[in-house]
């Protein structure tokens, strides 16, 4: 799939073998619930599989499912779509439902979640409980993750992706995080160098600066902007020794654009997305970009969605 992305799009680079993240590895995932059944739809269907085994999520997810389905049972009156991240801290649950919100669900609810390490419950966006702040840690730093905030399906292929990105950084000294989301980079970077984080999400943002500040890190400053209408401008880009961007799925387009006619020696990529991620290749070395070896880090399994990780440097003149 990434070869042939970017062959399609004309981008000559080597792309190295595929790093595979183990089985029962996922730590995030949405389950769909109806009744007593709990699990995933069938392909291209509405019916859900009740989920009675699983070689993708953690043990501890899969296992938090078998203890939920009898006990959301009794609790939820509508179906209910379920946003479960496993944290360090327990497990952050949110509820996406028509049921309404009301004392005697939250009381429900409470009594469904006891004795389960389940850290706090969401239902359409209102807190219904909150044993503990969900938390990871990114680079020594501890994240309160804001609800729903954007996390890597795994700490396997996070943890593959920042040993990447810091082996194609090497030793800059001002970096700028685009799409930085809570700091899955920025955090371990600013250990040593001075990093500037810039995200959409202000939840996100205020959870990275927060993280940053009591890990006693170099600063990292944070900038909320729309990376896709307002990308940095070439002048701000050259302010920073190393670029990591990391955008979804529609790539960064309009950023790689700015990237092209900037001076930034290193750039690092890390996309979810093989062909928005050779456009943007083939737009960087239309600039004068080359491209390093593009590495593929297969962290969804057994899906057709794959995850990568590729440098660039500024060619001469
Ligand atoms: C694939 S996630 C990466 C987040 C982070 N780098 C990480 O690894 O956890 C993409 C991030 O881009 C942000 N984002 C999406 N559209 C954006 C936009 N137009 N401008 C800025 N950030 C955007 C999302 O909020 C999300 O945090």
């Amino acid at each position: 799939m990434v070869q042939a992305a970017l062959m399609k799009a004309g981008v000559r680079c080597e792309v190295l073998d595929t790093v595979s993240v183990p089985p029962r590895s996922r730590r995030r995932a949405v389950f769909k619930i109806s009744g007593s059944e709990i699990g995933f739809h069938a392909a291209q269907s509405n019916t859900i599989v009740d989920m009675r085994e699983c070689l993708v999520l953690t043990p501890g997810l899969f296992g938090l499912v078998q203890a939920l389905r009898r006990r959301l049972a009794l609790v939820l009156k509508a179906p209910a779509d379920l946003h479960v991240t496993e944290t360090d801290t327990g497990f952050d649950l949110a509820f996406r439902s028509p049921q309404t919100v009301t004392p005697a669900l939250t009381q429900a609810m409470a009594g469904a979640a006891a004795g389960l390490d389940i850290a706090r419950i969401l239902f359409n966006g209102a807190l219904l409980l909150e044993r503990a702040a969900p938390e990871v840690v990114e680079g020594g730093a501890r994240v309160k993750l804001p609800p729903q905030a954007f996390l890597q399906p795994t700490r396997e292929g996070e943890q593959a992706l920042q040993a990447h990105v810091a082996q194609i950084v090497g030793g800059a000294k001002t970096i700028a995080d685009l799409f930085a989301g809570c700091g899955t980079f920025a955090l371990p970077l600013a250990a040593r160098a001075r990093v500037h984080a810039v995200e959409q999400d202000a939840p996100a943002l205020a959870a990275l600066a927060e993280a940053s500040r009591a890990a006693g890190r170099k600063p990292v400053t944070t900038e909320r902007r729309d990376l896709f209408k307002l990308p940095l401008t070439p002048a701000e880009l050259n302010l920073y020794d190393a670029v990591v961007l990391d955008p979804p799925r529609a790539g960064a387009e309009a950023q790689a654009g700015q990237l092209a006619k900037s001076r930034v020696p290193t750039i690092a990529y890390v996309s979810c997305d093989a062909a928005s991620f050779a456009r943007d290749a083939a737009i960087l070395a239309a600039g004068g970009y080359r491209p390093g070896v593009v590495t593929p880090i297969d962290q969804f399994l057994w899906s057709s969605h794959i995850e990568l990780v590729a440098g660039f440097v500024r060619g001469k003149g």
